[in-house]
């Protein structure tokens, strides 16, 4: 089952999906889709499409942020219940909405003048709903980044379902990459295995020192997070309790906090 196998590697540590998605990533294109701008959706190829609204459902209750459509995973799809192996792509994290992004959409949504500044980049972004909620509070501009491509196409038809411009999606992984300047750099539940969080603390610090970038980090709890000595350097910013169906999913994890990163 799809959705188990995805809970199963974000409870327990994901080296492996990871090395594979990297390695995956660096074999497909890695583009920046600055021409959706252009011509919103029309870069989609028409299978892909017809495959990802095939293999969807449009929700916007069960999660915190209600004004965002997500085409997601949900029980009456068939991916629920079927066997992982007939997935034909990498493991769909953008198929879900996690607590994390959830808890950072949520507030940008409510506060925002917390991104009305500048420059906004979303990393990891999923099914890119906390970049949506930084164009929908009045981002100057916004980028998404995810080292999966088919999220990168979720993205877009989540853009067409809130009436949102399709912001650039950048496909490669830029972690450890000479740095662009960011006013504020968003990410929602990317602390869910060792080696990544080293390398986003240390990318984050980086940037930070850099340029004086602002960091939000959206984490319910997850002990990885928890574990990890970027926690001690965090501020409490808000804490939300999470709807009934997130917790299911999330082995009874019952809020979601964002956090301010000032080493
Ligand atoms: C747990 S999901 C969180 C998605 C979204 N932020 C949310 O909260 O709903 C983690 C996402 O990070 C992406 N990811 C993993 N490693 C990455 C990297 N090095 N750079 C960018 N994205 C990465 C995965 O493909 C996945 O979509």
């Amino acid at each position: 089952m799809v959705f188990c196998r995805l809970k199963w590697f974000i409870g327990f540590g994901s080296r492996d999906v990871l090395t594979k998605a990297s390695r995956s990533s660096n074999r497909s294109t890695s583009l920046i889709w600055r021409c959706y701008h252009r011509t919103p959706g029309s870069f989609l190829d028409p299978e892909m499409r017809a495959f990802l609204e095939e293999n969807t459902e449009v929700s916007s209750s069960g999660h915190l942020t209600p004004e965002i459509r997500l085409r997601l995973l949900t029980p009456r799809c068939r991916f629920w219940q079927e066997r992982a192996d007939l997935w034909p792509y990498g493991d769909p994290f953008w198929a879900i909405y996690w607590p994390g992004g959830q808890a950072l959409s949520r507030y940008i949504l409510d506060n925002p003048d917390a991104v009305r500044m500048g420059s906004v980049l979303d990393l990891g972004s999923g099914c890119g709903a906390t970049a949506i909620a930084a164009v929908m509070s009045g981002a100057s501009q916004v980028h998404a980044n995810d080292i999966d491509p088919i999220a990168g196409m979720a993205m877009v038809l989540n853009c067409e379902l809130n009436n949102v411009n399709p912001f650039p999606i950048l496909t490669k992984n830029i972690i450890d990459t000479e740095l662009d300047k960011w006013d504020l750099i968003v990410l929602g539940d990317m602390f869910y295995d060792e080696q990544l969080a080293n390398s986003l603390h240390h990318w984050l610090r980086k940037c930070i020192r850099t340029h004086g970038t602002k960091v939000l980090i959206g984490d319910p709890g997850r002990p990885q997070f928890l574990g990890h000595r970027i926690h001690s350097q965090l501020h409490k910013v808000v804490e939300y309790s999470l709807p009934e169906s997130t917790r299911q999913e999330n082995n009874g994890l019952t809020s979601s906090i964002v956090w301010s990163y000032q080493p």
